[in-house]
């Protein structure tokens, strides 16, 4: 049974104006989207409202993070509400660019998976290793044990994986200035060893969940997919679908990986 392939926009910290968030959000519109994709932007909190109000329902909308309290006295932060009463279907948990730039914890992004579910959004929590020669058996267990602390089994049914390995996207920094500095990974990495880390993070569900969940479960990829490689790692079965950063921002590449999509459903 093939499932419906999901395909999320992150801009990360971009566009830097609005007109051009609304030039591409309306570009992609103008398309014809396949029905079979689930089409999904995380734009900068700022554009929210103005995407909610142009993209129609062909387009899900996604908050790129989540506060991990529900209100009150947190400077700068969004809550989970905020995020649903702005039309967001979703937000991205734990994404490596919050854990290694911005200091996030697991502890944190457990609140903050707590509070997406209690606000009725689906998180999509992102996890991955920092190193290539990383032992990701390890690492992949601590950081989904970590978020998952006291979610039931009933809420799996509500929960999205992106496996990012962070080494096949850009290098974390330790200080902020070199985070600012740095440059894409020259790391890329192989449909394949893509394909072991999704069953990978199926098998360490299943183990916490049991089998039926880990089955239902979509893993998504998130290293650096581009129009070139998206058909590569979004065909295979175990992948139900792709986080792509850079590539989303250019209207005529992010269409070829949404018809990646519509071809391998
Ligand atoms: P790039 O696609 O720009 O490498 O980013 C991947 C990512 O971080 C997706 O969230």
């Amino acid at each position: 049974m093939s499932m419906k392939k999901i395909i999320i926009a992150n801009w990360k910290m971009n566009p830097q104006i609005l007109d051009e968030a609304l030039r591409l959000a309306k570009g992609l519109l103008a398309r014809s989207l396949p029905k079979n994709a689930e089409i999904v932007i995380a734009p900068p909190f700022v554009y929210l409202e103005l995407l909610k109000k142009n993209c129609g329902k062909e387009i899900k909308l996604a908050g790129q993070n989540i506060s991990f309290a529900e209100r009150g006295a947190f400077t700068g932060e969004i809550s989970g509400l905020m995020l649903k009463n702005l039309g967001c279907d979703y937000v991205i948990v734990g994404h490596s660019e919050r854990r290694y730039k911005m200091g996030e914890t697991d502890e944190m992004i457990n609140l903050k998976i707590k509070e997406a579910l209690k606000s009725r959004l689906t998180p999509i929590l992102a996890v991955g290793e920092r190193e290539k020669d990383d032992d990701i058996i390890q690492i992949l267990t601590k950081q989904i044990r970590g978020a998952l602390g006291g979610v039931e089994a009933s809420e799996m049914s509500r929960l999205i994986i992106a496996y990012e390995p962070v080494w096949a996207i850009s290098r974390p920094s330790a200080d902020i200035a070199s985070a600012l500095s740095q440059t894409a990974s020259q790391c890329p990495d192989t449909p394949d060893h893509a394909l072991s880390a999704a069953l990978l993070i199926k098998k360490i569900i299943g183990n916490l969940y049991g089998a039926d969940w880990a089955t239902n479960l979509p893993v998504l990829y998130g290293g650096s997919v581009s129009e070139e490689n998206a058909s590569d790692f979004i065909s295979q079965n175990g992948i139900s679908g792709a986080l792509v950063g850079a590539a989303s921002l250019e209207l005529e590449k992010f269409v070829k990986i949404i018809k990646a999509a519509e071809i391998n459903e």
